[in-house]
């Protein structure tokens, strides 16, 4: 009972945590709620439900849940899908080893997505272009990718300028490794480190630049403005610092799907 009590209350009182551990925390209530009640209908009324029945209800409370937390709508589409999800795979006749290499390829990408909310998802060549653009020329610069992920954009400059140097730090195992392995197959001079950019001294950087998530801005902007050097550009694609006004803003794809923004700040 103690156990229920804490989810519950994990789940009701504690606000600061990430979506992703609120919406694990809503299933793992859901289904402690759904199989409690469950079996004292079973024991009392003698009522007994189909498996299928039982996980409907586990969706649908999770959904309830899900919106009573007010979590962003896509949770609302996840979280009744997942146990549905889950019960129509285990019930494939597919290897369950199948499943814990997916597991395992997933977390070696995303690693810990649910924590700083900023996903694997690449720039595209016309950002890297548009980058390219507002380095100062005929400098031989310091360049930090922080979020690195496949290290593309820190290959596309480090190609471009090899009197510079060019680096990414990259949390997830995956993206860093394949990073690591193309540059010993490239004579580029780009270096690729797996570390969390919160422990980097911007310092050390003529130029930042970061594509995260809205929620990584603000904390980041802090650090930015603690440790970069004057002079040096801090830049951004996609997402704006709240109420501070960039000092050039590029729009480099310029398409009705993808007018995103590269914001440049001069420190
Ligand atoms: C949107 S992707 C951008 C990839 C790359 N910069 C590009 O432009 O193609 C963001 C990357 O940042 C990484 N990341 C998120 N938080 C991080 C952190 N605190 N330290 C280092 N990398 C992080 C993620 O693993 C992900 O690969």
């Amino acid at each position: 009972m103690d156990f229920v009590k804490n989810v519950l209350s994990a789940v009701t009182n504690f606000k600061a945590y990430p979506p992703a551990v609120t919406a694990l925390l809503i299933q793992v209530a859901s289904l402690v709620m759904v199989a409690s009640s469950l079996f004292f209908l079973w024991q009392i009324q003698g009522l007994k439900l189909t498996l299928i029945q039982a996980v409907f209800l586990q969706s649908l409370l999770a959904l309830l849940l899900t919106r009573w937390r007010k979590l962003a709508w896509w949770w609302c589409v996840i979280q009744p899908a997942f146990p549905l999800s889950l019960f129509f795979l285990l019930s494939a006749p597919v290897s369950s080893w199948w499943y814990l290499l997916i597991f395992f390829f997933l977390l070696s990408l995303y690693w810990s997505t649910f924590q700083t909310q900023v996903p694997y998802f690449p720039s595209t060549r016309s950002v890297w272009i548009a980058i390219d653009d507002v380095l100062p020329a005929n400098k031989s610069l310091s360049f930090i990718d922080i979020g690195s992920g496949l290290g593309g954009l820190v290959f596309y400059l480090a190609k471009k300028h090899p009197e510079s140097r060019f680096s990414g730090v990259e949390i997830a195992p995956l993206p860093w490794l394949f990073s690591v392995v193309k540059a010993w197959c490239n004579p580029v001079s780009a270096r690729f480190v797996r570390a969390d950019y919160h422990d980097l001294d911007f310092s050390q950087f003529d130029v930042v630049f970061a594509y995260l998530s809205p929620v990584a801005m603000l904390p980041l902007w802090t650090k930015v403005r603690r440790e970069m050097k004057k002079g040096s550009l801090f830049i951004s694609y996609e997402f704006p610092i709240p109420q501070v006004d960039a000092d050039l803003c590029i729009y480099p794809e310029k398409t009705v799907i993808n007018n995103a923004t590269l914001f440049v700040w001069r420190i």
